[in-house]
């Protein structure tokens, strides 16, 4: 029994990485669609062949869909996610999990309480390259000492990128306009944007990390954030978000253990490729470099839901991560406040 789907937020990631990921995803169907534009709510229900909901409230109450995906800017996810959690749905929300960490708190209260799957959008964790590098820190390389980890987005090549990845879009330029004035803090922003994979990835990579400092530097318009994070078993991370850079997409981690290292490079996420890892081992003195086929982030993090949803296997991430990921963002942004100091997270 394949799982109906309704997807809330009819806008960028919808279009170019959710629906693609719907119609390849042998699990789930696809329902409705609901966005207050008219434009993109009619316009992608119609390029996917499905039905545009008339309100949130004529979707959620559609018994047809069992889960939900929350495509929505970050502010409007703590409403829409727990309304959906309210209907019963099954929900797949967007990183980061809500705004701050009092709404990631009670988003979390919200998923406990109604006993039903709740997973966070961020994919890069089933990036097999990246399950590949996590696996191999945990089992193999021992006690991490020294890793970095880096997160560089282009800036002009971007939108080229996209419009070659992406497949047709439709805009509605009233709901870009308006939502543009909602990233009027643009380091704000473009911290809790980028910063959620990032600190995510970190985390996955790496375990909770105990305290963190970071500054940030600020050069016409571009802004980068770099940090340290001390890890459980005595270890230091560096990691580094930067919006954006002059060249190309740039991200990976490099992570030196007891008995070996994991070097990680990830490509730009829309071209769905797999991120390149290299695992050497001192024990074989070998290097492995694993080759992955099936690579799709969002369709492998669908698939992971469905299993939640279906056969109860561990939501990954889940709204502990999100939070988790939230009070890291937010020990970070209060150290470049107090000029890089140390802070508990
Ligand atoms: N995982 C990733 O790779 C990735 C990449 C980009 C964005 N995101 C996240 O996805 C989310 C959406 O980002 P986007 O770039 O698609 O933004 P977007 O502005 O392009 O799309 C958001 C859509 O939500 C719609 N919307 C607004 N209010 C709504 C409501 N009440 N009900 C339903 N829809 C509503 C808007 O009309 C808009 O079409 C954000 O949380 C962002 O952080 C994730």
């Amino acid at each position: 029994m394949t799982i109906g789907v309704g997807v809330i937020g009819a806008g960028r990631i919808a279009q170019s990485a959710h629906l693609p990921a719907i119609a390849k995803c042998p699990h789930v169907r696809l329902v409705a669609v609901y966005d207050p534009s008219q434009e993109l709510c009619t316009g992608v229900a119609q390029r996917h062949q499905t039905t545009p909901a008339a309100s949130l409230e004529q979707l959620l109450a559609d018994p047809s869909i069992e889960a939900v995906v929350v495509a929505v800017p970050d502010r409007l996810h703590l409403p829409i996610a727990s309304a959906a959690l309210r209907a019963g749905k099954h929900v797949l929300v967007e990183k980061p999990l809500a705004s701050t960490v009092e709404e990631c708190l009670e988003l979390q209260a919200r998923a406990d309480e109604a006993g039903i799957v709740l997973q966070v959008g961020a994919m890069k964790r089933h990036d097999p390259g990246v399950r590949y590098a996590a696996e191999a820190v945990r089992e193999r390389i021992g006690r991490v000492l020294s890793a970095r980890i880096w997160y560089r987005v282009m800036s002009s090549l971007r939108s080229a990128v996209e419009a070659t990845y992406f497949p047709p879009m439709i805009v509605d330029e009233q709901v870009r306009a308006s939502e543009a004035a909602f990233k009027a803090d643009r380091a704000s922003y473009l911290l809790a944007t980028h910063g959620a994979h990032v600190l995510d990835g970190l985390r996955f990579l790496l375990g909770e990390p105990i305290e963190v400092c970071a500054r940030r530097a600020s050069i016409a318009g571009d802004h980068s954030w770099h940090g340290i994070a001390c890890l459980a078993d005595g270890g230091l991370a560096g990691f580094e978000i930067t919006a954006s850079v002059h060249g190309e997409w740039s991200e990976g981690a490099e992570i030196c253990g007891e008995r070996g290292t994991v070097r990680l490079r990830t490509h730009f996420p829309v071209t769905l490729r797999p991120s390149d890892v290299e695992v050497f081992d001192e024990a074989t003195s070998r290097i492995e470099r694993p080759v992955f086929a099936d690579s799709n982030p969002y369709r492998l993090q669908l698939d992971a839901f469905a299993r939640s949803i279906r056969d109860g296997a561990p939501v990954e991430p889940d709204a502990a991560d999100g939070l988790a990921v939230m009070r890291l963002l937010r020990a970070v942004g209060r150290s470049v406040d107090s000029g890089g100091a140390w802070v508990t997270t």
